[in-house]
This record gives structure tokens, sequence and C-alpha cells, in this order.
């Protein structure tokens, strides 16, 4: 009955947090993941845009298991941007995870990025997540600025992290007031991330 109570909660925080974050002048809408038949438009916003190759098992990784950590921004039913998540335990903190984030050419530079990672840091707030995670090209200067923008700082720069030989860097914020814990650099699946 708890679980039940709490996935309410959750949810109906998660959805009012979204009616906040979003703009009312505009025609994107932003919705959580809620069946496998979203999965091909997802993965091929996800194909055109990162540089990094994923299988449909490590897609099924995250969404299967955190599905409530991923949102999609919608045009007149077309996904148009997705961010894809994780939240579990590293050493002694709660980790949200950052794995991809992607929005589609046409609509880049209005906000959208931005608004679905906020959707997500708020999601896993509400979990009480100690700190957030991902890791980008050290080169991607787009995403780069709009996690620094969010808060996130530069934790550690991973030598040819890609298999395009580029080195990435890892982000972070910081969800509480605590001060950091060192970590080594982390692989997801077998497969590097580009959150
Ligand atoms: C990175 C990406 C998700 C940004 O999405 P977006 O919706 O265009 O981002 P936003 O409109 O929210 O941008 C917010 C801020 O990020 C920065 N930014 C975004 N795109 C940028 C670009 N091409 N060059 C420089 N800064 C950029 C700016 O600071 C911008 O703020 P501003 O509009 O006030 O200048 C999008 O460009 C994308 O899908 N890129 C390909 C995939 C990718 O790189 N994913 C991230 C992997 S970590």
């Amino acid at each position: 009955m708890d679980v039940v109570k709490n996935k309410q909660n959750f949810s109906t925080s998660t959805s009012s947090i979204i009616k906040q974050l979003t703009n009312d002048n505009t025609d994107i809408t932003y919705v959580p993941y809620s069946s496998e038949l979203q999965l091909p438009g997802i993965m091929s916003l996800i194909e055109n845009d990162l540089s990094e190759p994923y299988s449909i098992y490590t897609y099924r990784y995250f969404i299967n298991n955190w599905p409530n950590l991923c949102f999609m921004a919608m045009d007149q039913g077309t996904c148009i941007g997705v961010i894809i998540c994780k939240l579990d335990r590293h050493r002694d903190a709660l980790r949200g995870y950052i794995a991809m984030l992607a929005v589609k050419k046409e609509y880049r530079k209005r906000k959208i990025g931005t608004t679905l990672v906020k959707i997500v840091i708020n999601a896993m707030k509400l979990q009480n997540a100690d700190e957030i995670v991902l890791e980008t090209e050290y080169t991607n200067l787009g995403a780069l600025s709009l996690y620094h923008n969010l808060g996130f700082i530069r934790d550690k720069r991973l030598y040819r992290y890609y298999l395009n030989g580029v080195d990435a860097f890892r982000l972070k914020l910081f969800c509480k007031g605590e001060i950091p814990i060192v970590e080594e650099s982390q692989r997801v699946t077998g497969e590097k991330a580009n959150g």
C-alpha cells in the first residue's frame, strides 16, 4: 500500500514540476516514458545525434529499470527530445546518472534540453539523490554550457573515453550540502553513455 502511495506521490510531484517548467507559449509537451512502443522514436532520435552506438539492450537496461527517469519532449505526437537516466547506489551516495540526452536538430536552442535536464534533476531529488553525474565529449561545448548553467561542475577528464578516441569530462551536480566523495571512472553496461 505504501509503495503504491509513494508512487502516486512521486508521479503527482513530477507532473506538477513538468507543468511549472513548461512554457505555456510552446507546443512542446513533456511526458514520462510509458510504453515500449515509444522506444523506436527514442532510438532513432538518439542514433542521429550521439556519437556512441548503443544496442537495444542498453536502452532497455535503463528504460526498463528506471522508466520514471526517462522523459520525452513531444511535438504533435513526435518525440523531438529525450533524456534517459538511472539512479542507484555508488559507494556511500545515491547517485543519479544521465545516460543520454538529445534534442532533434530543428528544435535546438529553445531550452528543450535544459527543461528535460531540470525535470530529471527534480525527479532524482524527489527520490533523495545525493549527486547526479554524466559524461560528455570534452569538445561538446553546447552540452558543457547547458550543464554548467544548471550548476554541474567538471569533476574529471577521462582520457580517450569514447570509441572515436575523444576525451570526456565527467560532470557532477551535488544535490545536497555535502562535499564530494572522490570516485574512480565508472562504466555503465560496457557501453559508454553520453548524457
Ligand atoms: C546538447 C543539446 C541536448 C542541447 O539541447 P538544446 O535544447 O538545444 O539546449 P538548450 O536550448 O536548453 O540550451 C541551453 C544552453 O546550452 C548552451 N547551448 C546549447 N546548444 C549550444 C550550442 N550549440 N553551442 C553553444 N552553447 C549551446 C547555451 O548556453 C544555451 O543557453 P542559451 O540558449 O541561453 O545560449 C542538443 O544540442 C543535442 O541534442 N546535441 C546532440 C546530442 C548531445 O550532444 N547530447 C548531449 C550529450 S552530453
